[in-house]
């Protein structure tokens, strides 16, 4: 499952976080790469023990948890710490796949990764090219959102970023291991939560119904998490 999540960052806060990584010491993008990524991988990165990735990365997770679209897709159980990219003067990024166990540098702090995101920071009409593409079950699907919005993934599925051919194409990627392994269980929890709202507002949220539907949800989820 794809999905795109609007306004996870407002703009002023795309703002604030732009002010905070631009100040920033870029490095080379394949300080976090493994072998075969290093191949294919061509842009500059903010390094992820930097105090301004730290700080960016904050606002970027205080904003995660404030969107219901986002605890309800991704039922996140541990969030990688944001780190941020920037692709320009033709730089990208081949096909590849992410790496399965993130291990955070210098700490104990590991993930298995489920999801992968990626959260634009850069206006689209300011830089051509930069799509992600992500190889799914239905053929590839071609993303690029506008500042502040995110894609949300299966990190296991085969992906790209297309050559950026003008202008700069900055955001930030994470990964994270959610409370449900599997993506298809995962997906029916997430249909039954946008079924149960919608239902919900009709009927309000005391109707026998809403309840009864809203108990099935947390019996499933009991039943699939592993916190
Ligand atoms: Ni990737």
């Amino acid at each position: 499952m794809l999905i795109a999540i609007p306004d996870v960052l407002s703009p002023a806060e795309v703002a604030r976080v732009r002010t905070i990584i631009d100040a920033g010491s870029w490095v080379d993008g394949n300080a976090t790469s493994g072998a075969q990524s290093a191949l294919a991988k061509r842009n500059a990165q903010l390094p992820e023990d930097s105090a301004a990735a730290r700080e960016a990365g904050g606002i970027v997770l205080d904003a995660l948890g404030r969107s219901a679209l986002f605890v309800a897709a991704a039922l996140p159980l541990k969030v990688f710490p944001p780190l941020f990219n920037r692709y320009a003067g033709g730089q990208d990024f081949g096909l590849h796949v992410d790496t399965a166990v993130r291990v955070k540098r210098g700490s104990d702090f590991r993930i298995r990764s489920d999801l992968s995101a990626t959260l634009f920071l850069e206006d689209p009409a300011d830089y051509d090219g930069g799509e992600l593409m992500i190889e799914g079950q239905f053929g590839p699907q071609s993303v690029k959102l506008p500042a502040g919005h995110m894609v949300l993934y299966p990190a296991s599925s085969l992906h790209r970023v297309m050559p950026v051919t003008r202008g700069t194409r900055t955001a930030s990627f994470f990964w994270l291991q959610s409370m449900v392994r599997d993506e298809e269980s995962r997906r029916i929890l997430f249909d039954l939560d946008q079924a149960v709202q919608a239902v919900s507002v009709d009927k309000g949220l005391a109707d026998p119904s809403v309840v009864h539907l809203t108990g099935v949800y947390h019996n499933l989820l009991r039943r699939w998490a592993d916190v």
